[in-house]
């Protein structure tokens, strides 16, 4: 069965049915995640309606949702809140984006206008601050004192890593921990929240909650290094955002810390050079490319993806064999062999 499972789950991805197949044991609860996630902007306000509408109309991927679903099924959990905090985690997370693309100077998301592209920043900070708001009285009367604390420091460690990133912005010197301390904070550690509460739910022992939420720590970094990855070789058809963006706002990612801690001092001055004068160096931002390519800067992220998501793969495998445990360890090739 355990082989039989495996196999099957690999046929489906192959067919490149992709998240398709490892969603299929939690489709029925992620339909309802849904119904919550648009009940979130009802209001007696029409244009949190209204944009609301426009948030959730189109799908992302809901991969958080997705794996709080299935690490509940993994520990068995028999009850029905998994699916209100996958939705809670998932507007946590949309409540980030809006706010982050403001941030990164972004208008498209998902093909579409951003939020702030379309309704201004204003009304986007105010809108993101609701979400969250939202969010906050949901947990509170629906949840354990535990998992409102998981909630509200997986929101700070978020901020602490958004502003630090942002803060680096330019930052030539910027090590290759810094960066890995700025995603685990930013992205890794909402993974790991959602993880960690399908453990509480659950009522699972310290050592499997501890194991759950560094699953999703590790799958986060991996997710985050690629989503970096893809800026620098990623398709804006497929991406549904363009790419480079991270160049130009100056956000020191990966490729490029590798590219200036290996490359020869030449690219550190191309690099400085193309951040003072963004808008008018076209050549100068393919040639970077270029170089990054040839150092084999892509190659080095991708490596560190690799290990990352090899870190979660042997964390769930130590799990007792079952369809949701080798569903999540899918998710680990999914996230590194993705395109979008
Ligand atoms: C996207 O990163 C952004 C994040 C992962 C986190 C953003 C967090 C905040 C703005 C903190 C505020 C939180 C709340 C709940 C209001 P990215 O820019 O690398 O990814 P992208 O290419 O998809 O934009
Ligand atoms: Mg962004």
């Amino acid at each position: 069965m355990k082989a039989a499972a495996s196999s099957y789950l690999q046929a489906k991805l192959k067919n490149k049915q992709g998240l398709k197949a490892i969603y299929e044991q939690v489709t029925n609860e992620l339909e309802q995640v849904e119904i919550i996630l648009k009940e979130m902007t009802n209001s007696s306000n029409p244009l949190i309606v209204e944009i609301g509408n426009y948030l959730f109309r189109k799908s992302g991927k809901r991969i958080r949702p997705a794996l709080l679903l299935l690490c509940a099924k993994l520990l068995g959990y028999k009850g029905n809140q998994d699916i209100l905090f996958s939705a809670l985690i998932e507007a946590i997370h949309t409540a980030s984006l809006i706010h982050d693309d403001i941030i990164d100077n972004s208008n498209l998301r998902r093909g579409q206008l951003t939020v702030h592209a379309k309704w201004g920043p204003n009304i986007t900070v105010l809108l993101g601050d609701y979400l969250y708001i939202k969010t906050i009285d949901q947990a509170l009367k629906n949840s354990s004192p535990k998992i409102l604390e998981v909630l509200t420091e997986v929101t700070s460690e978020m901020i602490e890593g958004e502003i630090t990133e942002y803060y680096h912005s330019g930052n030539l010197e910027l090590k290759e921990e810094e960066y890995y301390e700025i995603i685990k904070k930013k992205t890794a550690s909402l993974f790991s929240a959602a993880c960690q509460i399908s453990s509480i739910l659950a009522q699972s022992n310290q050592e499997t909650e501890n194991k759950l939420a560094q699953f999703g720590l590790n799958l986060g970094m991996t997710f985050q290094i690629i989503d970096d990855l893809l800026d620098f070789t990623g398709d804006e058809k497929k991406l549904g955002k363009p790419p480079l963006s991270d160049l130009r706002e100056g956000r020191i990612t990966l490729p490029l810390i590798f590219l200036l801690q290996n490359g020869n001092s030449h690219y550190k001055t191309k690099i400085a050079e193309y951040f003072k004068n963004k808008n008018s160096s076209e050549s100068l931002k393919t040639e970077i490319i270029d170089i990054m390519v040839k150092n084999g800067a892509l190659k080095y992220a991708l490596a560190k993806a690799r290990e990352f998501g090899e870190r979660s793969k042997q964390i769930i495998m130590d799990f007792p064999a079952s369809i949701y445990r080798d569903s999540l360890a899918l998710f680990t090739d999914f996230l590194l062999n993705r395109d979008h």
